[in-house]
């Protein structure tokens, strides 16, 4: 099989950087364009000392990067629409790590993101990027929408019941510094986020529309969703608890562990396990390990899941995403930590 040509555009980000590294030790790709705006002309090992990659960063152009069968494009929302589009209209295949492509609703993109969405038919045609729901599509897509990283772990938490929970699910999720990105602020400085611990948009979190949308589609009636995301005073990873009511009552923690093991049985990348599992146990790794409970007294089912919110919850997922449209085995290029 020919060699998978992939450019990373914003790739001197925490996901451009993990994607550097994963692509660059998969076996079926070749680097292509590698682009920055802040960092142009310099080495990837002299900005990122880690990686060892050889390539140096270039200023993007639609004309160079579209000559790569596939692009991840890794900017912050909203400025990542417009470069889909041309690398798209260019005959390129796109995987956005961006929110600019997850969402159905383009009405969606003003009150949750605020900006008008000019790209109505290609938000029609993205595909939300989950393999484990929607590989089909993935195989065939033209725009892989990657989904956030919160959502990412919600989803996978849910996705089981979805049919059966009565109206809403609780999302009760921490995550580590790198989920804020690489450009510093105060709110994510070392000596604000090292011992201590709080909630952050406590209300609102704009990953709750993609949990809304997916988590509908999913169940196949509108349900409710309260996020409620918190820093953990860590660089990398999510641990979500997952709250809800199944609709016909209780059923217990054996049967429901059992249809957990049964609904992922064949997936790759989650693993359903007895014990609650920790950050640890996923850190550099595409895994998103999970388990269930039943609280027989409060009626509610928890579902505990950790991932890294950079690998499955980014880059890794990306990656996954890549082999299924380009019919590779999901697993390759990530059996290894990054
Ligand atoms: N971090 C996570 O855990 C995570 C998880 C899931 C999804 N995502 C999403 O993935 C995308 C990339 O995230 P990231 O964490 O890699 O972000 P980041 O560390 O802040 O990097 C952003 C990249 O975009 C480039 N860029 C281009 N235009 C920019 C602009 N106007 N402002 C700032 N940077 C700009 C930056 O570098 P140059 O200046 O060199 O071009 C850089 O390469 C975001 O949309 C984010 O929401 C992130």
């Amino acid at each position: 099989m020919a060699l998978i040509k992939a450019s990373i555009v914003g790739a001197t980000g925490y996901t451009g950087a993990i994607l550097t590294d994963l692509l660059s030790g998969h076996p079926d790709v070749r680097m292509h364009a590698l682009t920055s705006k802040a960092y142009i002309g310099r080495k990837v090992s002299g900005v990122f000392p880690g990686l060892r990659v050889d390539g140096t960063y270039t200023e993007y152009s639609a004309g160079a990067v579209s000559g790569s069968d596939v692009a991840f494009v890794c900017y912050p929302h909203g400025e990542a629409h417009g470069v889909v589009a041309e690398l798209v209209d260019k005959g390129c295949r796109v995987v956005d790590l961006s929110a600019d492509y997850r969402l159905k609703d383009p009405a969606a993109y003003q009150s949750w993101y605020g900006f008008v969405h000019p790209h109505f038919d290609l938000l029609q045609e993205a595909v939300f990027g989950l393999p484990e729901r929607y590989r089909a599509e993935i195989a065939k897509a033209r725009i892989v929408a990657n989904p956030g990283c919160y959502p990412t772990a919600m989803l996978l938490s849910v996705l089981p019941a979805a049919a059966e929970i009565d109206s809403s699910v609780i999302v009760d999720a921490k995550s580590g510094v790198s989920g804020a990105g690489r450009t510093p602020s105060q709110k994510t400085h070392f000596c604000e986020v090292n011992g201590d611990f709080r909630a952050y948009s406590e209300v609102g979190h704009r990953h709750t529309a993609e949990m809304v949308q997916e988590l509908g589609l999913a169940a196949g009636k509108a349900l409710g969703v309260s996020f409620t995301p918190h820093l953990l005073p860590v660089d990398r990873g999510i641990f979500s608890t997952a709250y809800f009511r199944l609709a016909k009552g209780l059923m217990g923690t054996d049967r429901l562990l059992a249809r957990y093991r049964e609904f992922y049985a064949d997936e790759a990348f989650v693993e359903v396990c007895d014990h609650v599992p920790g950050l640890g146990e996923v850190t550099g790794t595409n895994y998103c390990r999970l388990t269930v409970r039943e609280d027989a007294a409060a009626g509610l089912v928890k579902v505990f899941a950790v991932i890294d919110n950079l690998v499955k919850g980014a880059s890794g997922q990306a990656v996954q995403n890549m082999n299924c449209m380009f019919g590779r085995p999901e697993d390759a290029g990530l059996r290894r930590k990054v």
